[in-house]
């Protein structure tokens, strides 16, 4: 049995429009489990929507919807992006949907039984847009939101209230004894810092709208979104029914979020697990936020980055491209037009690109778009093959800490040596020599044996361009379906097969 990989993204609020933040993890989480499938892994990659709460309520009564009417026409926002970005998630779970809202209410009745429920009061400052409370500590000036600077006001209601208090030490220890459960190291830290400080009980119910998932026994009250929220990553695992199903997928192998749902995901969830008595996911890894042009995205602003947009104006590839290369996973980003155009021009047109065109060009030229038999043996197939190894064993690492733009370097760093292979034996000046046609013959099969490789390693990234890369070159199949422990063995390209006329595989912006 293959070793399984489950990797999720976080459920994006149905009725937000996505942008490019919202792309942002979800290609660095298709990407991630693209490779793990290619490096034979039995991956299970969620994402989805999160349906309840009071906004959703409120707009579907502005449009004069029901909730779920609103949430069936807007989920395709999300599901239409997906597809545009190429986005291989293998289920898309709502929250509203039967499955979730079983798997909720097991979750809850399982820490009720365990004895970490009870109803209290609980009154806080709490932001609608946000369905955050916030103590008067965290507020910002004028008793404002401190995440989206709106107005709050003072609630109280009963409530149902979980014991996280109760779970303090055992998530010290266990972030003590997991140093890597929390990743950056910074955000670790955060979270370290904070559970130092101590944890108060959550409240964990709202009586305040109706749209959600009601509290068992208690019909007044409906579960709070996060509750909700979180457990879509062990319904999507098959719990509570299918025991077969989650004991193979769960604990998740990695939840990648954004830093600024952290708390909800290294916090409340880990500590509504222990209460119920179920294993821990093994990572979170936060990743940072994008900034536009310098300046904090906002509709307000009008400066959200639509990525519809951008991938009808620039393609799909270069964007997954640009927005995993172009800053480290875990840092913050901004996101500017010149800097996307400087690496399509660069590295995607004239380092990729041109490796590509010289090579087919030179295969049209010398032997009628035929690939030649390999020259066993010489300097430059021991020379690449080595450049081979390395990339991919750099690559692996890379993969396993979330370093996208480390392990892409790593398969620059063999087109690079590609190129340079090709300048250093100038098979231009060998064509002239009959006497060396051997020689030229070996340069050419070596030069297109990285082209097929790179084109294994880039699928995860680039998937589309990948598959071109790999069609050109006379290759037949989906590339999803390669091994890349298989694939990187030098001498895998078949003599005789016919490649394509060279067209650039990234046209130049200027
Ligand atoms: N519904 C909750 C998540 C529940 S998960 C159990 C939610 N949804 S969200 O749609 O608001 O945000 C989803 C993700 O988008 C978060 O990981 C967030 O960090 C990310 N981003 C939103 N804006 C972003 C940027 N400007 N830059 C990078 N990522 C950003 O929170």
């Amino acid at each position: 049995m293959p070793r399984t990989f489950y990797v999720t993204t976080p459920i994006y609020y149905v009725n937000d429009v996505p942008h490019i933040g919202h792309a942002y993890t979800t290609i660095a989480a298709d990407s991630l489990a693209r490779y793990k499938r290619l490096t034979g892994y039995d991956c299970f990659f969620l994402t989805g929507t999160d349906e309840h709460g009071q906004k959703v309520e409120k707009a579907a009564q502005e449009s004069g919807q029901t909730p779920l009417e609103l949430a069936d026409q807007v989920v395709e926002r999300f599901k239409g992006l997906w597809t545009k970005l190429h986005i291989s998630f293998d289920d898309f779970i709502r929250t509203t949907q039967k499955r979730h809202v079983e798997a909720v209410t097991a979750l809850y009745q399982r820490i009720w039984l365990k004895g970490d429920i009870y109803l209290g009061d609980y009154e806080d400052w709490y932001c609608t847009p946000c369905e955050t409370f916030w103590t008067q500590t965290q507020l910002a000036e004028g008793n404002r939101c401190p995440d989206c600077g709106r107005p709050t006001e003072k609630l109280k209601e009963k409530s149902y209230f979980f014991r996280m208090s109760r779970y303090q030490d055992a998530l010290l220890r266990h972030l003590e004894e997991n140093p890597n459960f929390i990743q950056p190291p910074s955000r670790y830290n955060e979270i370290l810092n904070f559970v130092r400080s101590g944890l108060k009980d959550l409240s964990i119910s709202r009586t305040t709208f109706r749209w959600g998932i009601p509290v068992p026994n208690d019909p007044d009250h409906v579960i709070y979104v996060w509750f909700d929220a979180l457990t879509n990553y062990i319904t999507a695992a098959g719990f509570p029914g299918d025991k077969e199903r989650f004991q193979r997928y769960w604990p998740a192998d990695c939840h990648i979020i954004g830093k600024d749902i952290l708390r909800f995901h290294a916090v409340y969830w880990p500590t509504f697990l222990m209460s119920a008595d179920l294993p821990l996911p093994k990572k979170i890894f936060a990743h940072g936020w994008w900034t536009v042009e310098g300046q904090k995205m906002s509709k307000s602003l009008g400066n959200v980055v639509d990525p519809h947009q951008l991938v009808d104006e620039y393609g799909v590839d270069p964007i997954r491209y640009f927005l995993l290369r172009e800053v480290p996973f875990g840092t913050d980003g901004d996101f500017s037009r010149s800097a996307l155009v400087h690496r399509i021009n660069g590295d995607l047109a004239n380092d990729l690109g041109n490796l590509v065109s010289r090579v087919l060009a030179m295969v049209k030229k010398y032997r009628k778009g035929i690939v030649p038999s390999a020259q066993r043996g010489s300097e430059g197939e021991g020379r690449l093959s080595t450049r081979v190894n390395e990339a991919v064993e750099e690559m692996g690492i890379y993969m396993e800490q979330l370093a996208f733009h480390r392990a892409l370097g790593a398969v620059w760093d063999l087109v690079g040596a590609a190129n340079k292979y090709l300048d250093e034996t100038s098979p231009w000046n060998l064509a002239k020599d009959e006497g060396r046609r051997k020689e030229l013959e070996g340069i050419l099969y070596n030069s297109l044996e990285v082209l097929r490789i790179v084109a294994i390693l880039l699928f995860p990234f680039l998937p589309s361009t990948a598959q071109r890369m790999w069609e050109m070159l006379g290759l037949r199949g989906k590339l999803g379906e390669q091994r890349i422990k298989k694939g990187q063995m030098w001498g895998g390209l078949p003599e005789g097969l016919q490649v394509a006329k060279p067209t650039p595989l990234f046209p130049r912006i200027e």
